[in-house]
């Protein structure tokens, strides 16, 4: 009887992430919000309205609609189970057998820690729920039967400073997924951090995504590291230039200075690519 209340509230434990590190991750760097949140004609996020979807993205190859991801049983997902929600983020399967569509980065989502993913899905848990019926996407390029085998076990990586650290939080932040530059479609990794990418604008427009690499002698492989972490948390480049609201430094500006480390050493590592 003892043994079984202690082994009831273990699961339980093991079941529900930590959703400190959750919410952390969320509002951070890994900003599921930068796609999943409408936003006003000034580019930002409209208050109130987080994670409620509806943000368009075109390209010639599909119009995506991002979906409500709040925990609204109607027109969110509030009744997937935690299982579920772990399928979708990584590996892209909604509960019907479904296949997410891009540009949601699954295939940079597959490496979150099984610990992570599970916070994730505790801080999703924890929003408000928003009621916000989106448009269904069009894809007018066949999707893949899936994006890989199912993900069974991910380890943490161990939280430190090192550049293995910096991998896993650009990993998940999908810093290189905008940053890298693709042919026909899908991203070149023999030049990774390449930037060149052009994505639509917040408000209107064309953005072309930075090149990250010691390629680019005006970037910020050339930078301190204040500069670089000054760009990355408040979008405001060396040159005084304001970095447009498609990079998600409205969500970067909570990482602690040791991720921002960490994740400046992995970046300070990508080979030169010229762009
Ligand atoms: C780069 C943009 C982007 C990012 C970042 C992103 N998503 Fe998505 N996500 C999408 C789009 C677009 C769709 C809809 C795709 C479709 O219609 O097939 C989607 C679909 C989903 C769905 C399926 C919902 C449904 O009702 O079918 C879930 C769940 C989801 N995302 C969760 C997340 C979470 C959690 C994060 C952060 C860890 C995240 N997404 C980050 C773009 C993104
Ligand atoms: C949704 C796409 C997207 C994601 C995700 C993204 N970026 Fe960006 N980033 C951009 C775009 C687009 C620009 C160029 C904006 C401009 O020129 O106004 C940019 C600019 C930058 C710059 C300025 C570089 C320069 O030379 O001006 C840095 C540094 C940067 N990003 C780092 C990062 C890091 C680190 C991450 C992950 C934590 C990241 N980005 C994630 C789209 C993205």
């Amino acid at each position: 009887m003892f043994v079984a209340v202690i082994a009831a509230a273990f699961t339980a434990r093991a079941a529900d992430g930590d959703l400190a590190r959750g919410q952390y991750l969320m509002n951070g760097i890994v900003a599921c919000g930068n796609c999943h949140s409408p936003r006003g004609p000034d580019g930002r996020i409209q208050a109130g309205q987080e994670l409620s979807g509806g943000l368009v993205i075109e390209k010639p190859e599909f119009r995506a609609v991002a979906s409500n991801i709040t925990p609204d049983k109607e027109t969110g997902v509030g009744n997937w189970t935690d299982a579920q929600l772990v399928t979708a983020i990584r590996e892209g399967k909604r509960p019907d057998g479904t296949l997410i569509g891009p540009p949601m980065p699954i295939a940079f989502y597959r490496n979150m820690s099984d610990n992570d993913v599970r916070a994730i899905v505790a801080a999703l848990r924890a929003t408000k729920p928003v009621s916000h019926k989106v448009d269904k996407s069009k894809y007018n390029i066949p999707l893949p039967p899936a994006y890989g085998p199912p993900v069974a076990r991910v380890a943490d990586v161990p939280r430190s400073t090192t550049a293995a650290y910096g991998k896993y939080l650009a990993d998940i932040g999908h810093c290189l997924e905008c940053h890298t530059p693709r042919v026909k479609g899908q991203l070149d990794f023999t030049r990774l951090g390449g930037g060149g990418q052009e994505l639509p604008a917040p408000g209107g427009g064309i953005v072309v995504s930075a090149n990250l690499t010691p390629g680019n002698p005006n970037g910020m492989a050339h930078w301190t590291n204040m500069q670089a972490k000054a760009a990355i948390a408040t979008g405001v480049r060396p040159d005084g230039r304001q970095l447009v609201r498609l990079m998600a430094f409205d969500w970067y500006k909570t990482m602690r200075d040791n991720d921002m480390n960490a994740l400046l050493a992995y970046l300070r590592t990508l080979q030169p690519v010229k762009n």
